[in-house]
Order: C-alpha cells, then structure tokens, then sequence
C-alpha cells in the first residue's frame, strides 16, 4: 500500500500514537505535517521525518490556532489527503472533585479540539480524503477510571462515526472513521505501566493479556487512511486486545 503523492495532517504527533501513525503514513510514502506542542517533542518528530514532513505548533484547545494552521496550509496551496485527529489528554480528577475549570481543561483538547481540527480542516480536504478519529475503548465500554475522559471519547466515538455518514461529506468521497485502542503504553498511561500492580490490574481487564504498542494503533490508522478500506466509512476499528468485547 502507496501513500506517494499523499499529503498528511497528524495532530498530537510529539509522542506516542500520533508519533507512530506520523512515522507509519511518512513510510508509506505520505508527505506528513505533525503537530503538538512541546518544543522538544517537535524538535524529535522533525528529526525522525527528515525530508518526508513538519512539524508544526499548534495547541488544538484554541480554536483560532487550529484556524491559523488550516490557513497556513490553503496558504501554500496544499490539501490534506489524510487527517488524523488524534491529540488527547486524560487524567481528570475523580467525579466529586470535577470543576468547571478541570472538565475545561479537558473537554477543551479533546472534544472542541477534535472538532474544530475537523471543521477547520474541511475546506482542505481533498476528493476522496479520509479522516480518523482517535477515540478510546473508554468511550463505549463501562469501565472504572475516569468517567470525563471516557464521556469526551464517547463524543469523539458518535461525531465521527455520524460524520462519516454524512452525505455532503460523503458527496465529496471522503470517508471518516475512528480509530478505538484499549490500553497502549505510551507518555499518557506512564503512570500506569510504571506501576507494577496498576499494569497487572489493567492487563486482567484484557482478554489478550497485554498491553498494546503504539505501532500496533498506527497500523490501524494506515488501513483507514489508505484506499485499503474504500468502502468503510463511519466504523469504529477496536485496537484493544479484545477489551471492548471482552
Ligand atoms: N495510550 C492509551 O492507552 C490510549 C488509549 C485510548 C486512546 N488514546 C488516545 O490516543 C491519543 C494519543 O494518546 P497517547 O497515548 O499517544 O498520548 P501522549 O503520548 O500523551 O500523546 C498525546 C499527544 O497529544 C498532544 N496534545 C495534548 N494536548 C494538546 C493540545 N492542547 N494541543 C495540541 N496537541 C496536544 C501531545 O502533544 P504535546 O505534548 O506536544 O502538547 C502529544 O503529541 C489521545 O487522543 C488519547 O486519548 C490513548
């Protein structure tokens, strides 16, 4: 499967998923531009890219950042083949302790930020390009943890998948999907997998019985970004060691 000639937008591309779906489409021949924040995050996408991409400063919880970026694309004449809309953040306090300024905090990245890289996006999306949302296994299956952060990728979950059915969208050839991954260890679940009890308590809600590995999510996201899957749009794809039907 060629990407050659494709022009890729990966958000939350500093670490972790969106590090190695960057990395996967960049291999498949995509010309990637990856975005985060940290500076030292994007010093080490650029470098791992090389000629194949950019990096990007974007913080997706501003709107007019998302804005300015889709702006500076249109402005050097490009379309995006491929979106991933992957940047995410978790960690909310427990329900009780919930304030408006926390479920901001999140909501901000993961729901308004999801949304407005999309509508953002739309005018630049090419005939026939195809968009992956990044939700969670978190968002469909009831599950002790963090009830916001499962509550934003539930909303991820039903945009996407009403997005992809949408027949404007559709009107144009774009296809848009979730990708769903259970447990993987990356930067966000450190706290988890460091801990020697915490990562076998997760492993046992696992019918694999492991974690899972960033490239094992990237692989995923290649297949709906590639014309591999021209006939599935508004799918959810599970990357979860059986989890969400466990
Ligand atoms: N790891 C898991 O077990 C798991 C499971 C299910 C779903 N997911 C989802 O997968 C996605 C990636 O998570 P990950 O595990 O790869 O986490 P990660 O390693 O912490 O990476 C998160 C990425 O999101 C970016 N990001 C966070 N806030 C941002 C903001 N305001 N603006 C722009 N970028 C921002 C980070 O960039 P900077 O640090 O540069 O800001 C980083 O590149 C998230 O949507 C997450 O919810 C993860």
């Amino acid at each position: 499967m060629t990407l050659d000639g494709k022009v890729a937008l990966v958000t939350g591309a500093t670490s972790g998923i969106g590090f190695a779906a960057a990395r996967r489409l960049a291999e498949a021949g995509a010309h990637v531009l990856a975005t985060g924040r940290s500076q030292s995050g994007l010093e080490t996408v650029r470098a791992m890219l090389g000629g194949r991409g950019e990096a990007v400063d974007c913080n997706v919880a501003d709107p007019s950042a998302i804005a300015r970026l889709m702006e500076s694309i249109a402005h050097s004449r490009r379309q995006l083949d491929i979106l991933v809309v992957n940047a995410g953040v978790s960690n909310a306090p427990a329900i009780g302790e919930l304030t408006p300024e926390t479920y901001d905090g999140l909501m901000d990245v993961n729901c308004r930020g999801a949304l407005f890289t999309f509508v953002h996006a739309l005018p630049l999306l090419a005939q026939g390009a195809s968009v992956v949302f990044v939700g969670s296994v978190a968002g469909s299956k009831g599950q002790p943890g963090d009830p916001l952060y499962a509550g934003s990728k539930g909303f991820v979950r039903a945009f996407a998948r009403g997005a992809g059915t949408d027949p404007e969208i559709l009107a144009r050839g774009i296809r848009v999907n979730v990708v769903s991954p259970g447990p993987i260890e990356t930067p966000l679940t450190r706290e988890a997998t460091d801990d020697e009890d915490a990562r076998a308590y997760v492993e046992g809600m696992i019918p694999m019985h492991r974690w899972g590995r960033p490239e094992e999510v990237a692989e995923a996201i290649l297949f709906l970004a590639s014309s591999a899957s021209s006939f599935t749009t508004g799918a959810e794809l599970t990357v979860d060691g059986g989890m969400a039907h466990g």
